[in-house]
């Protein structure tokens, strides 16, 4: 009943792995190293192969017979956007190609259930209301859509196989649940901020000109405890029988906006977060927050922290002095 947890030494990883030994599940972690780090892993076994390598195929099968693995949470990628519209072609061999690897030792090992890591990403550009799970799909880049194929790759192993599989959208992750687990890169706006802040740089707002409240663009940030726990809560239902949908938003259903954020960031770390306005960037859509329903109805599970908690646990993590990424 071992569980396997590829970026396992990653951000979300390492709180997922960590959860997941705290209920008493073996864990098998296999990762590359290549933006995770082997101490975040809590003891458990570690396989390190770059899953975007064919030749990750047979060792993969052969450490999930030999650890038992009757589960995976998939969760190895590469997420910068900014980089996936320069390296389009490496993100599809390392999302797309990395997922197929790791389905191919699935089937062989005989693995029943499959968690996959997607992202809100794959919805694109949002009006204002909260996002649902049947609402278009239209990804703006190379890596949203690299998450969509690989949404539409899994569906089509489940429908040619006994795979049991759910795809969770992910919404702005933050926060740490320990402050050794904490975000080590600088890639949303709760670190970019921190990051600012502490070299003494004031924080930038992209936009004030939105159609929203304040001017500036709404996100749904989830803390990162949440959304380890929502895999644990999908998993005990996946390896139980089956759910009833294959795709779930994983946030909050509340958005915060980026002057929000810089505000509260202000008052949790009494450093001066009042922003200097810069023109919007191409691309950034005014407010993206997930509808929450489905995942609550047919999963039971509901995110528990706000704002100040998420932002506090980040800062914390941030003064325990962050590992260089
Ligand atoms: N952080 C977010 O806000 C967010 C939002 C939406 C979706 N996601 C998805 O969640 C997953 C985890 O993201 P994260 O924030 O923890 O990122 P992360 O970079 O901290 O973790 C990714 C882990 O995967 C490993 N990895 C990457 N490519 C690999 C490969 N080819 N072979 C083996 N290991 C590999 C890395 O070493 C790292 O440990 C990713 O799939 C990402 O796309 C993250």
């Amino acid at each position: 009943m071992t569980v396997l947890v590829t970026g396992g030494a990653g951000y979300i990883g390492a709180h997922v792995v960590r959860l997941l030994q705290s209920t008493g599940r073996d864990v098998l972690v296999v990762d590359d190293l290549s933006t995770g780090s082997a101490d975040r892993i809590g003891g458990a076994p570690l396989v390190q192969l770059d899953l975007a390598d064919p030749s990750s195929v047979d060792p993969l099968t052969e450490a999930c017979r030999e650890s038992g693995v009757t589960s995976v949470i998939h969760l190895a990628a590469r997420k910068r956007v900014d980089e996936s519209v320069t390296r389009p072609l490496w993100y599809v061999t390392q999302n797309v190609g990395g997922l197929a690897n790791v389905l191919r030792a699935t089937q062989a090992a005989q693995v029943g259930t499959f968690l996959f890591s997607s992202s809100a990403a794959v919805y694109g550009s949002c009006g204002g209301a909260p996002v649902s799970e049947d609402d278009a799909t239209r990804p703006v880049n190379p890596y949203g859509r690299s998450k969509l194929a690989g949404e539409m790759l899994l569906r089509d192993v489940v429908r040619s196989s006994a795979l049991r599989a759910v795809s969770l959208r992910y919404f702005n992750i933050a926060g740490a649940g320990w402050p050794e687990l904490g975000d080590t890169g600088v890639t949303n706006l709760v670190t970019q901020t921190l990051d600012r802040l502490t070299r003494g740089a004031l924080p930038e707002v992209y936009g004030t000109d939105y159609a929203t409240p304040d001017g500036s663009c709404v996100r749904d940030y989830l803390h990162v405890v949440d959304l380890a726990q929502a895999h644990l809560a999908v998993l005990d239902r996946l390896e139980a029988g089956h759910l009833p949908r294959d795709v779930y938003n994983v946030g909050t259903g509340r958005g915060a906006s980026v002057l929000e954020v810089m505000a509260l960031l202000g008052q949790v770390t009494g450093l001066d977060a009042v922003p200097d306005a810069a023109p919007r960037r191409a691309g950034d859509p005014a407010s993206v927050v997930a509808a929450v329903d489905r995942i609550r109805d047919d999963v039971g599970w509901e995110a528990r922290y706000g704002m100040p908690e998420l932002l506090a646990s980040a800062w914390a993590a941030w003064g325990a002095g962050r590992p260089q990424a």
